[in-house]
């Protein structure tokens, strides 16, 4: 019986990936026209789980909304909006800090990866991640949470704490949102190991291709990519014991917007002498529109800011009457 919205939310931690592209922002685009209400958050609370520089998170959420943007999300017809300025999310988020369970998070493996072996000093925020995460999620009733792979975990416990919250107080208040995980692109992997993958916060640059890479640097990294020694195969199937080559054949899908048997019809029995320059080519005519796009909206903030203000107004509206009958179910 709930109306069908979409959320999702990218950290402004520092430059977007291919990956986020893929996995998030063109997605987000391809789907505007549904006639679904979407809301896209920059969810600079979750950044702030690791030690973000104040001037940088102020930059890096400005260039993720240009990214927004850039990529063909239309602030006239989704919401986009900074978490910080719609305060309901901390505020649910504790309530479902106090509704999911120490078990529950422990088991979290973005948790044990990034806090590593060094738990005792990563941040309680780091820890609760995953119910600010629920917060941001329900705060909206929403049904659908388009994300790459990466992130199912984390939806199955915002489905565990929205299914706890109405059993321990006997409603049907929060719904029980599906994850989407679609496409060719779901996990886009690291170019320097295909087990890892793809991230902004990989050390290793030419690991990942950047929103913001020019020509060279596209073409340089495909063209230093990790590959196999053997010519592409004719079908997906093919492609299961080889990570990296099946990486890149991903890559080349969803940009296309094809599928990978589709591409390997066109592409099987080619070398990557062959095939890494026309998945560069690719790359640079799909990529170099949007980062010229970011680069002229960062040289206007202002409107940057004119744009999540007002969508945080949108949001606010949303998420004010939620969060006050959820402080009356829980008696507050
Ligand atoms: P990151 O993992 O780069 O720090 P976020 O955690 O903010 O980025 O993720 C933002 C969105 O981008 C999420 O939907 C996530 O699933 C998606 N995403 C991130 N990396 C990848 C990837 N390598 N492949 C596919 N989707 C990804
Ligand atoms: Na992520």
């Amino acid at each position: 019986a709930f109306t069908p919205r979409v959320f999702s939310g990218i950290q402004p931690s520092g430059g977007l990936t291919l990956g986020n592209y893929l996995g998030a922002l063109k997605r987000f685009a391809d789907s505007q026209n549904s006639g679904i209400q979407s809301i896209y958050c920059m969810v600079d609370l979750h950044a702030i789980t690791v030690w973000q520089d104040p001037a940088k998170l102020t930059r890096a959420t400005r260039e993720l909304c240009a990214g927004f943007i850039a990529s063909g999300i239309d602030p006239n017809k989704s919401i986009l909006f900074n978490q910080s300025q719609v305060p309901e999310h901390a505020q649910l988020a504790w309530i479902f800090n106090c509704v999911a369970r120490m078990g529950w998070m422990k088991r979290m493996t973005q948790w044990k990866d990034k806090a590593g072996k060094n738990q005792e000093n990563a941040s309680l925020g780091l820890f609760a991640y995953p119910a600010l995460m629920a917060a941001d999620i329900l705060l909206y009733h929403a049904t659908h949470v388009p994300v790459g792979e990466d992130q199912k975990q984390h939806l199955e416990l915002t489905r565990d704490i929205a299914i706890k919250f109405n059993n321990d107080f006997g409603v049907e208040f929060f719904p029980i949102t599906e994850p989407v995980i679609e496409g060719a692109a779901t996990r886009v992997m690291s170019l320097r190991d295909g087990s890892k993958k793809m991230s902004k916060s990989d050390p290793s640059d030419m690991s990942r291709i950047n929103m913001t890479d020019d020509a060279d640097a596209i073409a340089s990294k495909i063209r230093k990519a990790r590959t196999d020694p053997d010519a592409l195969p004719s079908e997906a199937k093919g492609l299961e014991e080889r990570p990296e080559a099946r990486n890149l054949v991903n890559i080349y899908a969803a940009l296309s917007d094809q599928t990978v048997d589709q591409v390997l019809t066109d592409v099987g029995g080619k070398q990557f002498s062959e095939f890494k320059p026309m998945l560069s080519d690719l790359a640079v005519a799909k990529l170099s529109p949007i980062s010229t796009e970011m680069a002229r909206l960062m040289e206007a903030p202002d409107e940057i800011d004119a744009i999540l203000r007002h969508g945080a107004t949108q949001a606010r509206e949303i998420a004010a009457p939620i969060l006050a009958k959820t402080y009356e179910i829980v008696g507050m």
